[in-house]
């Protein structure tokens, strides 16, 4: 049985390829599906394009995963044929407004990585400042040298990474920015580092550390949605709960989402978040009215009516 990926112990990457089969996977990395019939060496790739496939849009997201995919795969290919195998740090840097899927992407790379078997353990570690920053000196180092190998083999996730440079030279959060920085290149190979953040702090948190801008290789942007993704994410996350939205319903909310996205600022408006708290907000709305209503048919039950919605006003929840 062929292992697609596998990452030695201590986290180089290593070609263990014992395929004899020439299937290519050029179809499955140019087109947007695989094909039916997929090797089983790429199974991974494919149980990963199905779990990219439930992101609406992200186009340069799903391309790099799979860039990674064959990247990696080549590598193993080459170093069958006694070739050198390259090696290259994965720590990424997510930028974008409130609301725009970056910690979603962040957990989904997590999985994804562990089924490419890119890294040896695949778990996720979720931080923020609390996590990394300590009271007294040196308690900082302490506390990220801890969070770092607590993440050996997987994914060190820093959100609101922009937090820690926010007190300044005296702060102990620049502290673990250095720290962090240390760990990122003698351990390169053994844990992924994601850094997400919104765009703009993240560019001046860029700055707080020469070394810091360099040591990303991928950095990605998280751009805001349009009205029509908005309105895709919201469909997928009602039909993942059994809802329906009335063609009325459905026409206001694109009205709503057209004035909210032109009247609220980019950094108040929270995108994928925005479009959840509104759909949940109406479906406990409509919940109270069929209560009053008394009428529990499953057409009833399974619509948001136009009534029903609930909008934030002038609010970024
Ligand atoms: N492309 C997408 N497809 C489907 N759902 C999405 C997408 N982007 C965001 N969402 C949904 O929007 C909500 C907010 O997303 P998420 O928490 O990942 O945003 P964020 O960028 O981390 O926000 P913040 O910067 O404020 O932490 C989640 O419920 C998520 O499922
Ligand atoms: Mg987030």
């Amino acid at each position: 049985m062929d292992q697609p990926m596998r990452m030695k112990n201590n986290g180089q990457i290593s070609i263990v390829l014992n395929s004899q089969k020439r299937s290519s996977v050029r179809d499955t990395l140019r087109h947007e599906s695989l094909p039916q019939s997929l090797p089983q060496e790429h199974v991974a790739l494919k149980e990963i394009e199905e779990e990219l496939g439930s992101l609406v849009g992200m186009e340069e997201m799903k391309k790099m995963v799979k860039e990674i995919y064959a990247w990696i795969y080549v590598n193993k290919k080459r170093e069958a044929m006694g070739l050198k195998a390259g090696k290259q740090a994965l720590h990424m840097m997510f930028k974008g407004n409130p609301g725009t899927g970056k910690t979603t992407v962040a957990r989904i790379i997590g999985k994804l990585f562990l089924k490419m078997n890119v890294l040896s353990k695949g778990h996720l570690i979720e931080a923020e400042r609390a996590d990394l920053v300590g009271e007294y000196i040196g308690h900082t180092a302490q506390k990220t040298r801890d969070l770092v190998k607590k993440a050996l083999g997987g994914i060190l996730f820093i959100d609101e990474a922009y937090s820690l440079g926010r007190g300044g030279e005296k702060d102990f959060g620049k502290e673990a920015i250095d720290t962090l920085v240390k760990h990122m290149e003698d351990k390169q190979h053994e844990f992924i580092l994601i850094l997400a953040g919104y765009s703009r702090e993240m560019d001046h948190f860029l700055t707080l550390n020469p070394g810091l801008q360099s040591r990303f290789p991928l950095v990605f942007h998280f751009p805001d949605y349009s009205v029509d993704q908005l309105m895709e994410i919201g469909r997928r996350m009602l039909e993942e709960k059994q809802y329906l939205l009335s063609h009325d319903a459905e026409r206001k909310i694109k009205e709503h989402l057209h004035s909210a996205k032109n009247t609220l600022s980019p950094m108040a408006f929270s995108n994928g978040r925005y479009v959840r708290n509104v759909l949940e907000k109406s479906i406990r709305a409509q919940a109270m009215r069929l209560l009053m209503e008394n009428c529990y048919d499953r057409h009833d039950l399974l619509t948001i009516r136009s009534n029903d919605l609930v909008f934030n006003k002038g609010s970024s929840e």
